[in-house]
């Protein structure tokens, strides 16, 4: 019985909202999420943006990129001339896992068994989205639209995901956050930036 389970669950959903509603319903792979967090903007989306999965601020909002790396990504996509609400935005992974450290929930990167996990659902929203391009931000999201691991500062750039989709792979905005000084974040912000610029020029 539990595989005549699997074996409906895997059945492809009718709609969008379908295939939300089966990820809303389906527990953690990891337990500790609060809940799904589904991803964002139209079907028919020309751009959808890849992350890697919800941080604690998202998993307590239930909506994606609403963190600090949200708000870098959010500045970013404005320099850049690209509309956030006309674009897609998901994550590989759609729970957040983490370890607790007294009041604070620090993120754990997900393996890339997890990475895999979650794959068939990003098929089937992207294959409802049918964007033009998806961007690939950071190695997880990389991985889940690949199947390979890649390495993400190597393969920057222009990139064919599985099934021949157009691509682009750059870094997550959270790895912005984490460099040490000011002169390489802001070095770091204008790479980022012009992938950004890049990716709505491929996307026109
Ligand atoms: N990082 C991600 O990859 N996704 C989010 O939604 C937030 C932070």
């Amino acid at each position: 019985p539990a595989r005549a389970v699997e074996k409906m669950a895997r059945q492809a959903p009718p709609t969008l909202a379908a295939l939300n509603a089966l990820i809303a319903a389906t527990d953690p792979l990891v337990p500790g999420a609060t809940r799904a967090v589904l991803g964002e903007g139209p079907e028919g989306a020309t751009i959808a943006f890849v992350g890697e999965q919800p941080g604690d601020q998202e998993d307590l909002a239930g909506r994606c990129f609403i963190g600090p790396a949200g708000q870098v990504l959010d500045r970013a996509m404005q320099e850049a001339g690209i509309d956030r609400a006309r674009s897609y935005l998901t994550n590989a992974v759609k729970h957040f896992k983490f370890v607790q450290q007294g009041k604070r929930r620090i993120h754990q990167s997900p393996t890339t068994g997890e990475v895999k996990h979650y794959r068939w659902w990003l098929k089937q929203e992207l294959d409802f989205v049918k964007p033009k391009l998806v961007v690939a931000l950071g190695g997880s999201a990389a991985l889940a639209l690949t199947g390979e691991v890649v390495p993400v500062m190597r393969y920057r750039g222009r990139a064919r995901f599985e099934g021949g989709q157009p691509g682009y792979i750059m870094p997550h905005p959270s790895y912005l956050l984490r460099l040490p000084d000011e002169a390489a974040k802001a070095r770091a912000y204008e790479d980022f930036v012009a992938d950004l610029r890049a990716i709505r020029a491929m996307a026109e």
